[in-house]
């Protein structure tokens, strides 16, 4: 089993000055210590404290290692930039859809930046050829990318966000939003808690770099970056754990002792702004006001551990829940009671537990959450059986899907969380008991660890570095041709125009070849027993202006009609080719071009195309999803086939193919040697071409996945080329 890296800015425990390890409080590192694994594993991360604040970093080491761990050391201005700066004040607000919390610096952008180099110089250190590497969370978003640029290793490398994804309208407003989704594609597997979260991702790589994805993946740099959805789960076996100890039963009397009688409302968070405290105090004030009768009943316990001091949001949200709480208390307390008790620290998991098992009700209701593992928590902890307690939790979690049975609320509306605590409180026995069951058997077997298992086993069988791309190095590939060349052999080059020798543009008439490619197809097609054949899906009118006299054999309209090198005109491959199939398919296509802005039709001869490479990048692509399905319907019985090009759907003849052409050329042209390079779904007929006698290379130009031999871009299409020419010329000379 291969060794697992664990990444993260926040490890498990902190070390502070002489040496001593201490729990850290959050979501990430509260699941991931609980995943318990079988394999070996090392983790790196900050050990929680400015470099400069420890006396000896020797003993931070030793303390570590003790831990499995390896610290990243960061200094204070470091911390302050990266960690308090870009993550904590740009990155996580932004996350949380809350952008008008969010603030912008240069400075943090450049922090951030170096900090996530110095984990990767960390990482690169310690890892070893086979490692997995699982990077955890927004701090280390350009982590992925660095990794394979600074080393050849043989890594897999994964990562989790434990954050919301916000809407790709709200991530556009990042000003280092490519940096940060290119960053992220060095990854192999991408992925998010919710299926909303990974969706909103998509949609950001489709806007801010025009990176087309479908819900498994996207193609990126040759490789195929995985994505996925996996809500992570608590820390059951924890949990179990200490409520299985002989002192638990001890602890919960000594809680229930200071009760006092009263029923227990619970609250656990981090005192951060997305947890909606202020919201819930003025919940539990409406509450407070209008069940007189409840009134005194209750307690509210809010367990608020302090989070991010020194960042000024949080610093300004602690004086307000803390006026807030007194407020309540000043208005509904008595003598000897306090409606609200107000614990800013953090409580060890015995502690907790305890509380989860004594709550009648669990309220969390935050603003926005990643996940929210308190919720599983409580479910977890409590006695289904018995008169268990009520969960109330906020629509804006990513808990919810998985807790359809609590009480949901929107935490924003004051009148429905009071309500609910008011429900919540008359519920019967059998309503709380038919509620948690379904809850409860699903926290416990999706449990932290078996949502680790499962990332780790899809990151396990991401394919081998070397076995998954096959970047061609074109320089020796052309000296290879060459040299078969020189032996006597007949060589066909047959080449693809867009997307292959020219770059696609808005406009397909302006993607006109740049000077130098007539002159140097020109040249190489000059040499005997060399042949060369473009192989374009476009009109001849358009391969003839800029391709037409320089001896080169065109082929149009994916493989219709040709023009012979030294031919006199236009010739059908088949002049039988039936196309009576057009009136029913452009119907279909104008429909669609009339609906979507920005799109078109074109007419070919055995083909017609709907554009919709200016149309809006989304409403294009969902339009062309819808028309793909209509097609395939109503192409069924035609003999055409219908597919999803580049910003385009094409309805073609079957009867036609560059793949067709291209074997009776080679057949023609009596090639030994055969060179094909294309970069669309068209050009893939060519490539699965198995021609008895011929050596047959085959290229994809581009990212997606192909059935050709090697992969490269157009500028590899470029070296290839000219490097055949400078070869034979340096031969003839
Ligand atoms: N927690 C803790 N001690 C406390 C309060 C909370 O250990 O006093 C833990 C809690 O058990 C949970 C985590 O902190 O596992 C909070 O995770 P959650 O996903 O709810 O929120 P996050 O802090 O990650 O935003
Ligand atoms: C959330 C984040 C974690 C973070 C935790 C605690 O759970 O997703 O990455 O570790 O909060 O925050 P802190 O800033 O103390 O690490």
């Amino acid at each position: 089993m291969s060794r697992l890296i664990n990444v993260s800015n926040r490890l498990p425990v902190r070390i502070d000055s002489s040496g001593t390890a201490h729990r850290t409080t959050g979501g990430l590192a509260s699941a991931l210590e609980g995943a318990e694994l079988e394999q070996e594993q090392l983790w790196i991360g900050w050990p929680g404290r400015a470099v400069e604040d420890f006396e000896d970093l020797g003993v931070v080491h030793n303390a570590m290692e003790v831990e499995g761990m390896r610290p990243v050391f960061l200094t204070a201005a470091e911390i302050d930039g990266f960690y308090e700066g870009y993550a904590n004040s740009t990155l996580w607000p932004l996350l949380h859809y809350m952008v008008e919390r969010a603030s912008f610096s240069n400075a943090w952008w450049h922090a951030y930046q170096r900090a996530n180099e110095r984990f990767a110089e960390v990482i690169v250190k310690e890892a070893k050829d086979g490692d997995m590497v699982w990077i955890h969370d927004y701090h280390l978003f350009l982590l992925p990318s660095l990794l394979r640029e600074k080393t050849d290793k043989d890594l897999r490398v994964g990562f989790f966000l434990h954050t919301p994804f916000c809407s790709s309208d709200l991530f556009r407003v990042l000003p280092e939003r490519a940096e940060i989704l290119r960053g992220l594609l060095g990854a192999d597997v991408i992925a998010f808690h919710t299926y909303g979260y990974l969706r909103h991702f998509r949609s950001s790589l489709l806007r801010v770099l025009g990176l087309e994805s479908d819900v498994e993946g996207v193609w990126h740099g040759g490789r195929q970056v995985r994505l996925g959805v996996y809500p992570i789960g608590h820390n059951h076996l924890g949990f179990q754990r200490e409520m299985a100890r002989d002192e638990f039963a001890e602890l919960v009397e000594k809680h229930r002792r200071e009760l006092n009688g009263k029923r227990l409302i619970l609250n656990v968070e981090r005192l951060d702004y997305t947890k909606g405290v202020p919201e819930k105090l003025a919940a539990m004030r409406r509450f407070l006001e209008t069940t007189p009768d409840k009134r005194n009943e209750v307690v509210f316990v809010l367990i608020a551990v302090p989070s991010r001091q020194g960042v000024e949001e949080y610093d300004l949200l602690t004086e307000e829940v803390q006026q807030g709480v007194g407020a309540i208390n000043g208005d509904f307390g008595r003598v000897g009671h306090a409606p609200v008790q107000f614990l800013h620290r953090g409580f060890p998991m015995k502690d907790l537990a305890a509380l989860y098992t004594l709550a009648e009700i669990c309220l969390v209701t935050p603003l926005r959450d990643g996940m929210n593992l308190v919720a599983k928590e409580f479910i977890d902890c409590q006695d289904a059986d018995g008169c268990p307690g009520v969960l109330i939790l906020s629509e804006f979690t990513g808990a919810t899907e998985e807790l359809a049975q609590a009480l949901q609320v929107n935490p924003y509306d004051v009148d429905a969380v009071s309500d609910a605590l008011n429900r919540a409180l008359d519920m019967t026995e059998d309503e709380r008991r038919a509620r948690i069951a379904p809850m409860q058997s699903r926290v416990r077997s999706q449990h932290s660890g078996v949502w680790a298992r499962r990332y780790l086993h899809d990151l396990a069988s991401v394919p081998e570095r070397e076995k998954q791309v096959v970047v061609a190095d074109m320089k020796p590939l052309a000296e290879d041709v060459v040299e078969k060349w020189r032996a006597g052999d007949r060589v066909g080059l047959f080449l693809d125009y867009d997307g292959t020798l020219r770059d696609f543009v808005d406009v397909p008439d302006e993607a006109v070849p740049d000077p130098g490619l007539p002159q140097l197809l020109q040249a190489l097609a000059s040499h005997d027993r060399l042949s060369l054949t473009i192989v374009s899906g476009r009109a001849p009118q358009f391969l003839e202006t800029h391709f037409g006299g320089l001896g080169i054999t065109l082929v149009a309209e994916h493989g219709y009609r040709w023009f012979e090198a030294d031919g006199e005109e236009w010739t059908l491959f088949n002049p039988h080719v039936d196309t009576t199939w057009k009136d029913l398919i452009r119907a279909q296509l104008e429909q669609a071009s009339l609906l979507t802005p920005g799109t078109h039709v074109e007419e070919k001869q055995s083909a017609m195309v709907w554009h919709y490479r200016q149309a809006d990048p989304e409403f294009g692509r969902w339009r062309a999803r819808e028309l793909l399905d209509e097609l395939t319907q109503t192409a069924a019985n035609l003999p055409v086939t219908v597919h999803h090009g580049q910003k385009i759907v094409e309805v073609s003849s079957l009867q036609v193919s560059k793949g067709l052409a291209v074997d009776a050329l080679m057949t023609r042209q009596r090639n030994d040697v055969a060179f094909v390079a294309g970069d669309d779904q068209t050009d893939e007929t060519m490539f699965a071409l198995e021609p008895k006698g011929v050596d047959f290379y085959t290229v994809k130009v581009g990212k997606a996945s192909t059935r050709a031999r090697y992969r490269t871009d157009i500028t590899g299409v470029r070296l290839f080329l000219e490097t055949l020419r400078e070869e034979v010329e340096r031969i003839h000379a």
